[in-house]
């Protein structure tokens, strides 16, 4: 049971101390975040990972997290992910064979090579950042994506961005492109669904990809939370869609969003459109604060691949390590790690 789960995380910990550091995405249950040495945003966890020292990261978050911390620390770590099959359904959207497709018919058009910068997510498998790496692009996260594509503007006239949309189409927007410059690549279609000429017009060219949490929420949700509460406000992810970052007062990462909640005053009513997890721990934090903080969605939008990391897994991962034995490394080959590695390098770089 958990309570004995517990227990056994509880003293691996004391046994393997600073060989040891447990890092916990903000969407991951309390039961496992409350034994994670730090927390944050995909960009903060990433900075962690490459600062540690510790012979063993065991990543309580997603696949592609793991990934980026096993590229950030050239593999002299050893990194873990407690549950293998804690994949993110946004990252599987995009994948490299498509994202070649991609490249070979723009090139039909243009040359992608000099007129567009590829641009990751970090949602998204190492052989992408890899391929960003390869071809003059760059990763970002929810944290710095209008700085990577400021970036990528200033050497190149388009930006193929992948694989959500939402984040492309909510960050180029901010930075004053219109929607009518931006374009879907339908990766089902033929020329992703578009005509040479409104690819040759297009500045941003949005991957088909999306975030299966954060579609459900809906402007709707916001409407009648204003109604409802006059004084309130709103803050949301940029993964979510463009009419709900449109109706929100604020939008960021989530770090970002735990920041904003937790300046608020005694009194203040806040809507929050991300993952389910997030929301009730703030909410209960900030309720002996006097601030109320609500869910934007009726309905329960859990990340269930976040939710994959369980206590049982991760008292599992960590009795192995005691016992000398490791299980669930993730390991990224060095011909895909090097390349992908020079894309979050520049992301680091332009961010600091
Ligand atoms: P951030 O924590 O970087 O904002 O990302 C949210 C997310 O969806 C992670 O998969
Ligand atoms: Fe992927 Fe969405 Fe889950 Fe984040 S919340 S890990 S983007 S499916």
């Amino acid at each position: 049971d958990d309570g004995e789960c517990d227990a056994r995380i509880v003293a691996a910990k004391a046994v393997l101390g600073d060989r040891l550091c447990i890092l916990g995405h903000h969407y991951q249950r309390n039961e496992v975040f409350k034994h994670a040495n730090f927390s944050g945003d995909s960009l903060k966890l990433s900075q962690m990972a490459a600062k540690t020292d510790a012979e063993f990261i065991v990543f309580c978050g997603v696949h592609f997290m793991a990934e980026v911390a096993d590229i950030v620390t050239h593999g002299e770590r050893i990194v873990i992910l407690p549950d293998l099959a804690a994949g993110c359904s946004m990252a599987d959207m995009a994948n490299l064979a498509k994202v070649k497709q991609c490249w070979s018919e723009l090139a039909e058009v243009l040359d992608p090579d000099q007129q567009v910068t590829p641009v990751t997510y970090i949602n998204s498998a190492a052989d992408l950042k890899a391929f960003c790496g390869r071809h003059g692009g760059i990763v970002c996260t929810s944290s710095n994506a209008r700085a990577v594509l400021e970036w990528s503007f200033a050497r190149r006239e388009k930006v193929l961005f992948f694989p959500d949309q939402h984040l492309g189409r909510n960050t180029a927007y901010g930075m004053g492109i219109g929607l009518d410059e931006m374009i879907v690549w339908d990766y089902t279609k033929p020329m992703g669904g578009n005509t040479p000429d409104a690819i040759r017009a297009a500045k941003m060219i949005l991957w088909k990809g999306f975030c299966s949490v954060h579609q459900m929420f809906q402007p709707a949700h916001i409407k009648h939370f204003r109604e409802r509460v006059p004084h309130g406000k709103v803050i949301s992810h940029p993964e979510n869609a463009f009419e709900v970052c449109q109706n929100s007062d604020f939008v960021g990462s989530t770090e970002y969003i735990l920041r904003t909640v937790r300046a608020s005053n005694p009194g203040d009513h806040w809507l929050v459109g991300t993952e389910l997890n997030l929301v009730n721990r703030l909410a209960d934090e900030m309720r002996e604060k006097g601030v109320t903080v609500e869910f934007m969605s009726p309905t329960v939008c859990m990340c269930s691949t976040m939710f994959r990391t369980d206590p049982q897994h991760l008292a599992w991962t960590l009795d192995n390590l005691v016992a000398g034995t490791v299980v669930n490394r993730i390991r990224v080959p060095q011909e895909i790690a090097d390349p992908a590695r020079a894309a979050l390098d520049l992301m680091l770089e332009v961010v600091d």
